[in-house]
């Protein structure tokens, strides 16, 4: 049987030069086909809460729901290494909050590690939470948990001490323990840089360009599950909303038509039975 990859699996990759990659997903399927895919991690992003939930944003995501979703991506996982995103106000509150609902992703779930926003703040959380044993995912850059503070989807450290600040960030959650690092809407030579920095701390740019340890994409925006707005980085390889909407119209169709189902999608009973019925 195959083991799920594990942290030392994915620290090795950059030591040795090669790509990490990640995607999100949110249920068994998307996990299952994942797998069979051979992709390295999984983050079961509190994106969830923007394409599977229907918020407008990733703010009102809770405990609960990032667990449900949580179990049902690791029933379908057999190989990728599995990272549980902590949502708003799951940690920002206090130390003992965001230990407490770590522990529970490890426990509930059985998923591998936990993601939180936020740089050198978040630092001393980080080195506790490794201290017992869980491994941590940071997130810097455009974090969307703090939208509302950021005013707004923007692309972070463009000037001298935004930049300044992320490297200094970067640093301080690789001190603290975290084995991998987040860098969303970063210029591309800022997160090449943070990357050559960074000794061990493996770095998964989304929108941070080609220079970082990995990537990952949101799998709604790589499938092309909506026609709706895609950002800039975010590549899709296929547009499934087009397929799903013709074979959806094509059912459809089929069915007021009566030429579905048909006799291969069907069930027979012996006319005897049917006759005794009567
Ligand atoms: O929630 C999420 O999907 C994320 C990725 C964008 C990294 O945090």
């Amino acid at each position: 049987m195959t083991k799920p990859l594990t942290i030392t699996d994915i620290k090795k990759m950059k030591q040795e030069g090669i790509p990490v990659t990640m995607v999100t997903a949110y249920d068994y399927a998307m996990s299952k086909n994942l797998n069979e895919a051979g992709i390295d991690m999984i983050l079961v992003g509190d994106s969830v809460g923007n394409v599977a939930l229907g918020y407008t944003s990733t703010v009102p995501v809770t405990m609960e729901e990032m667990l449900h979703h949580t179990k049902a991506v690791m029933r379908g996982n057999s190989t990728a290494f599995v990272v549980g995103d902590m949502p708003f106000m799951s940690y920002q509150a206090s130390e003992v909050d965001g230990l407490y609902n770590a522990a529970r992703f490890l426990k509930e779930t059985g998923c591998s590690a936990v993601k939180l926003e936020g740089g050198s703040e978040v630092a001393p959380l980080v080195a506790k939470m490794v201290q017992a044993g869980i491994p941590v995912v940071g997130h810097i850059g455009l974090t969307p948990q703090s939208v509302n503070q950021l005013g707004g989807f923007k692309v972070q450290g463009k000037d001298v001490a935004a930049a300044k600040k992320l490297l200094e960030d970067a640093k301080a959650l690789e001190e603290a323990g975290a084995f991998a690092i987040v860098l969303e809407c970063v210029p591309e030579a800022l997160a090449t840089k943070v990357t050559e920095v960074l000794k061990s701390a493996v770095t998964i740019g989304i929108g941070a360009g080609n220079g970082c340890d990995g990537q990952v994409l949101v799998c709604n925006d790589l499938l092309g599950f909506t026609d709706g707005f895609r950002p800039k980085f975010a590549k899709k390889y296929v547009d499934l909303h087009a397929h799903m909407l013709g074979a959806f119209k094509e059912y459809i169709s089929d069915v007021k038509a009566r030429s579905f189902p048909a006799k291969e999608h069907t069930f027979a009973i012996e006319e005897e039975v049917l006759e005794k019925l009567y």
